[in-house]
């Protein structure tokens, strides 16, 4: 949803501290499509690796009294883009900024976020703890595995969701959507299902999970009616496609006519598009939290495609830079 603002160029320029906007290496092309909806230029900064692996960042120009934003997503080689932002934080406040948020479009730690084993790390709290100590002043992310993952900081988490772009993704493809059958692959995604089947004003459907180990979880019914109706797949992330191949079984083994799948992540690890290339399903989508590189698309027998949040992410920056209200995006 766009909210209404005032020109980007008298907007922005209206406070005293200037918006600048950097990011780091894991996603600059979603960094430079938010800089473009925002009518600014992506600030000049270099990472570069020394010889023993250590992270060196820089920034080419002044951020005194500034209000910058670094955008970083934690993708693959995930440590690496986690400690870069860490060392754009730290170096930012060093540089005298007014203040820094790191907007995070994917915290892939938020799937470490319970002790549901013993000696582990919760690293989803862990890493939230390193980014204050870090010096951000806030955070602006989207689709947290767990929305209450957001109470690990305790700086203002402007929490995003693409349930809207999800759903007029589902309605552009499929005209007659409200006809469909919107299906939750677990319990922990049902809210999530019922917000865009009201948006779609479809029906709704899950299945229920069993887990067999820690790692391990077998479908074990399909809760509703999808008989013969178009099937709208919905859920946070696809990492190895292991529980879309589940649920697209289930929901192809009762009746369902066409499969479309919408999620906010892609990061397609291991053997995904593999799975993704040989799945009965007419589309599989996801936003452009994570870069998908082309080799991907390609590989993907024509399935993938990426949906853009950037303008969500503008909107939501331009909100906080002018003190306006974010919640309204939520909407
Ligand atoms: C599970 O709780 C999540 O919502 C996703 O379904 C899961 O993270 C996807 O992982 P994978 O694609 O490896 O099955």
């Amino acid at each position: 949803m766009s909210v209404p603002h005032r020109a980007p160029s008298t907007l922005l320029n209206s406070r005293r501290s200037p918006l600048l906007v950097f990011a780091g290496q894991s996603n600059r092309p979603l960094a430079q499509a938010i800089c473009d909806h925002l009518g600014v230029p992506l600030g000049h900064s270099t990472t570069e690796k020394f010889s023993n692996d250590n992270i060196i960042v820089h920034y080419e120009e002044s951020l005194r009294e500034g209000d910058v934003f670094i955008v970083q997503t934690f993708s693959t080689p995930v440590s690496d883009s986690i400690m870069e932002l860490m060392l754009m934080i730290d170096a930012a406040k060093s540089a005298s900024a007014g203040r820094v948020t790191a907007v995070i479009p994917y915290y892939s730690y938020a799937r470490s976020d319970k002790k549901d084993s013993p000696r582990i790390s919760i690293a989803g709290r862990l890493i939230a703890d390193l980014l204050q100590e870090a010096g951000a002043d806030r955070i602006l992310t989207m689709t947290l595995h767990a929305p209450q993952v957001h109470g690990f900081f305790k700086v203002p988490v402007d929490h995003l969701s693409a349930d809207v772009v999800l759903a007029d993704h589902f309605k552009r493809s499929v005209p007659d959507a409200h006809t469909g059958v919107v299906l939750a692959p677990d319990a922990g995604s049902i809210k999530r299902a019922s917000q865009i089947a009201r948006r779609l004003d479809s029906g709704l459907a899950m299945i229920d999970k069993e887990r067999l180990s820690d790692t391990e979880v077998r479908p074990r019914a399909l809760i509703g009616d999808v008989e013969g109706k178009t099937v709208f797949i919905v859920d946070d992330e696809i990492s190895t496609a292991g529980s879309l191949v589940e649920t697209v079984n289930i929901a192809r083994s009762m009746g369902a006519k066409d499969v479309y799948v919408a999620v906010t992540h892609g990061v397609y690890t291991g053997p995904a598009i593999q799975r993704i290339a040989a799945l009965d399903v007419t589309q599989v989508a996801s936003t452009n939290t994570v870069l998908v590189p082309q080799s991907k698309l390609d590989g993907s027998n024509g399935r993938l495609a990426v949906l853009d949040v950037a303008p969500l992410f503008a909107d939501a920056i331009t909100n906080i830079h002018t003190g306006a209200s974010v919640s309204t995006l939520f909407t």
